[in-house]
């Protein structure tokens, strides 16, 4: 979709706005996956309230973009907008046991700026690629911890009342990924309160996580992460491969042989070989395991 608007188009720079004509989210995503759209590039979180009453009087529909990296979003033109924070300098500030992070930061370099300074507990997060707002939305986690369990704190933009709100962290539920937010609250800062330890033991814990994550998922590939949630005492990945369906593609979509609840681009997959990709393993698994398995990954379908 494109603004052409020039009521919008003129009210952006104003609100702190940078507006990236035509951007392609399959350079967005890790899945390497998605149409085009226009781009709004968020600078001062104050301006969000005013830039979502321009676009909504203006009837111009818009989702919000995290790291991408949980995402299969839909190919060619796409009919709405993307509104991405941009990532400030610095995005991570320590206090005592606490670091305030920005919502656009990355995730595992937050969680290493954060051993550097002794400050621990996120070992199992190293790897795990997309933002800290992204984490915190669906309450990622790894390796028997989930980022929940350190949150103080959360700034956000809530879409319902229309303005940026402040919630302590028991004001909020973290399940297995799975958050209290609304699917149209927008993450934009947190307040974790993390263990101290020393930088020498949290680095052991990282290398350790480092090497179960690099011999068990298929890191240098074009991935979502894992595409279904385990079902309760399960592991989706063990019934796809225990099915034999690691390497079974649609075109350039391709379930991983390394995890089988990894799907990878292998090439140029487009966003309908990966769903009809998803929905046969899906099907199958239905099929032999009479599970249905439920999405990790977010669709942006149109
Ligand atoms: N397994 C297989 N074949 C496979 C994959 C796994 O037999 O192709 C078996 C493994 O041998 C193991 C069991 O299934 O016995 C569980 O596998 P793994 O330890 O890899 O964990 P998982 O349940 O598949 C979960 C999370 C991952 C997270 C890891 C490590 C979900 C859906 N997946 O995977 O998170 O990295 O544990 O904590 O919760 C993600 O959320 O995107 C993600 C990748």
């Amino acid at each position: 979709m494109r603004i052409d608007n020039p009521n919008v188009i003129s009210a952006l720079p104003e609100l702190g706005i940078e507006l990236r004509g035509g951007s392609a989210l399959s350079e967005l995503t890790s899945l390497g996956i998605g149409g085009t759209t226009d781009l709004l590039r968020i600078k001062k979180h104050e301006g969000i309230p005013d830039l979502l009453n321009l676009l909504d009087s203006n009837g111009v529909p818009h989702r919000f973009l995290g790291g991408g990296s949980n995402l299969l979003v839909a190919d060619g033109e796409l009919p709405w907008v993307v509104v991405q924070l941009a990532r400030p300098e610095p995005d991570v500030v320590l206090e005592g046991n606490f670091a305030h992070v920005d919502a656009a930061a990355d995730l595992g370099r937050m969680v290493t700026y954060c051993a550097k300074n002794d400050l621990g507990g996120m070992e199992g997060l190293i790897g795990v690629p997309g933002t800290v707002g992204g984490a915190l939305r669906m309450n990622a986690g790894a390796y028997g911890m989930q980022i929940g369990t350190y949150v103080r704190e959360v700034k956000l933009y809530r879409a319902a009342a229309r303005k940026i709100e402040i919630l302590r962290g028991d004001q909020i539920s973290f399940e297995y990924r799975h958050t209290s937010f609304a699917p149209d609250d927008m993450m934009l800062a947190v307040t974790l309160e993390l263990p101290s330890k020393p930088f020498k033991e949290i680095l052991q814990g990282i290398r350790i996580c480092n090497e179960k994550r690099r011999s068990s998922q298929p890191l240098g590939q074009k991935s979502a992460g894992c595409i279904f949630k385990n079902p309760p005492g399960a592991s989706a990945g063990r019934m796809i491969d225990e099915l034999g369906l690691k390497g079974s593609n649609v075109g350039d979509a391709r379930v991983s042989d390394r995890h089988a609840n990894f799907f990878v681009n292998a090439g140029t997959a487009s966003a309908k070989d990966m769903l009809t990709l998803i929905g046969q393993v899906r099907e199958k698994v239905h099929a032999s395991f009479g599970v249905e398995l439920e999405n990790e990954v977010v669709f942006w379908t149109v």
